[in-house]
């Protein structure tokens, strides 16, 4: 299994240039199914979970050529509308191809995810939405069937709660319904504007995407496209703190300021220096010990949840005490006794983390356990004094296109070890 060695006291300088957002090439990549003629995709980030979502995608009947950062996709008959175990136990947001499969054949089976390391992560408001549709939907042996054999209907929805995968679903199952959807409560995130642009490209007659309100017109059919994914905010996210962090200086480019604009404010808040260097270049610098800031997790356009663990990090080593409180997920701060490993001082209370700066972090062996709190311990890694060895690695390649790399590229001393 692969290791991270990193050595911890430099600086980063330099420009990272980001990759394509992983939450919005998975949907993206779902949404194919939609029709029987080819989609293109582009800046395709070749990151585990879409590996796992394009073998999901041929699983179903659809060929792909992948080539680069560039995906061909042609759905054309899908004899297996189903999502099995082994694919949807190790990425959950399988359960995007549930609203698709439906809409396109009449029939879906979706293993049913378990929980994970950040918490329950149920899929009811997908399944509720998907009924209201017109989808007739049983468990069992582990797996959601559905069918909607007459096909599914317009109708109006609102979530009890956000989600952005829900939301993303019942877009994917609603443009290819008889009649006008209407979904209120809709998630905000740029993902589900991505997708949204994605099938309006394809002749779905959507508005509203990126407002609590969706409205959707289904049509009888989509064809295909050609479509460049977003950058990936929390990549982007995830080298602002490694500016802030190692007091350094980045140029982030290829990124959307906008995406990032809840952390910025926060890391200036800190005392660290972001600046806009043209439409899709941010500056981030450090010069001294950061001051503490509180954050607290919301939808978009609030504090994005997936930056949660990386900020916490850079709070573990600023001056004062920060408050984080995380209302996304229940058990999101498994980085916390592992960064306490490396001499943080935090104290879990419920859904807040006591983040009291230390001077100084101490390498340590340490266990990434899921996506975004190895990104954290990397992090921390990167200005701890002497050797940071990260097992588990796999959690980072999840969602990280080649991190030690780019990292190196701008002065971390960093490897992959086995
Ligand atoms: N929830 C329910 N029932 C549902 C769906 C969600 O109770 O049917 C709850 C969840 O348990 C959670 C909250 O609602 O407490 C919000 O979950 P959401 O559905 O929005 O999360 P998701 O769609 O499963 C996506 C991202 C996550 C990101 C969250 C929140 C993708 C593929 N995944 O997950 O990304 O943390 O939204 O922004 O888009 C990551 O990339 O590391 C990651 C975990």
């Amino acid at each position: 299994m692969d290791k991270l060695l990193i050595r911890g006291g430099r600086p980063l300088a330099g420009e990272v240039e980001i990759g394509g957002s992983k939450n919005a090439a998975l949907p993206a990549l779902a949404a194919c199914l939609l029709t029987d003629q080819p989609v293109r995709l582009k800046r395709i980030p070749p990151v585990r979970d879409i590996g796992t979502m394009e073998r999901l995608l041929a699983w179903t009947g659809a060929s792909l050529q992948i080539e680069g950062g560039e995906v061909l996709v042609r759905a054309g008959s899908l004899e297996n509308p189903e999502a099995p175990y082994d694919l949807v136990k190790t990425m959950r947001a399988s359960s995007l191809v549930l609203g698709p499969l439906l809409a396109r054949t009449g029939r879906a089976r979706v293993s049913m995810p378990g929980g994970c390391a950040i918490g329950a992560r149920p899929i009811n408001l997908h399944i509720s939405a998907l009924e209201a549709l017109g989808a007739r939907i049983t468990q069992s042996h582990g797996y959601v069937e559905a069918e909607a054999p007459q096909g599914l209907r317009g109708a109006e929805i609102r979530f009890d709660r956000i989600t952005v995968t829900g939301t993303e679903d019942v877009i994917m199952a609603a443009v290819l319904a008889a009649g006008e959807t209407v979904i209120e409560n809709a998630a905000r995130e740029p993902e589900v504007q991505d997708l949204a642009l994605l099938l309006t490209k394809m002749g779905a007659q959507i508005e509203g995407a990126g407002t609590p309100t969706i409205r959707i017109q289904g049509v009888s059919r989509l064809h295909g496209t050609e479509h460049v994914i977003i950058p990936d905010r929390v990549e982007a996210g995830t080298f602002m703190i490694a500016a802030a962090i190692t007091a350094g200086d980045l140029r982030i480019r290829d990124c959307v300021p906008e995406h990032v604009h809840a952390l910025t404010l926060r890391l200036r808040q800190a005392g660290t220096e972001v600046s806009e260097e043209g439409p899709c270049t941010l500056r981030v610098s450090a010069r001294e010990r950061l001051r503490s800031a509180d954050i607290t997790t919301e939808e978009y356009p609030g504090f994005a949840t997936d930056l949660q663990a990386q900020f916490t990090a850079l709070m573990a080593t600023a001056q004062g005490i920060a408050i984080v409180t995380e209302t996304i997920f229940e058990n999101r701060f498994m980085h916390v006794p592992e960064l306490a490993r490396m001499g943080a001082n935090i104290r879990l209370e419920g859904r807040q983390a006591i983040v009291a700066g230390v001077a100084e972090l101490a390498g340590a062996q340490v266990i990434a356990s899921d996506l975004r709190a190895s990104a954290s311990l990397v992090l921390a890694g990167l200005v701890a004094r002497g050797e940071t060895l990260i097992d588990r690695v796999y959690h980072l390649d999840r969602g990280y296109e080649r991190i030690e790399e780019k990292l190196a590229a701008v002065g971390a001393d960093i490897r992959r070890v086995q």
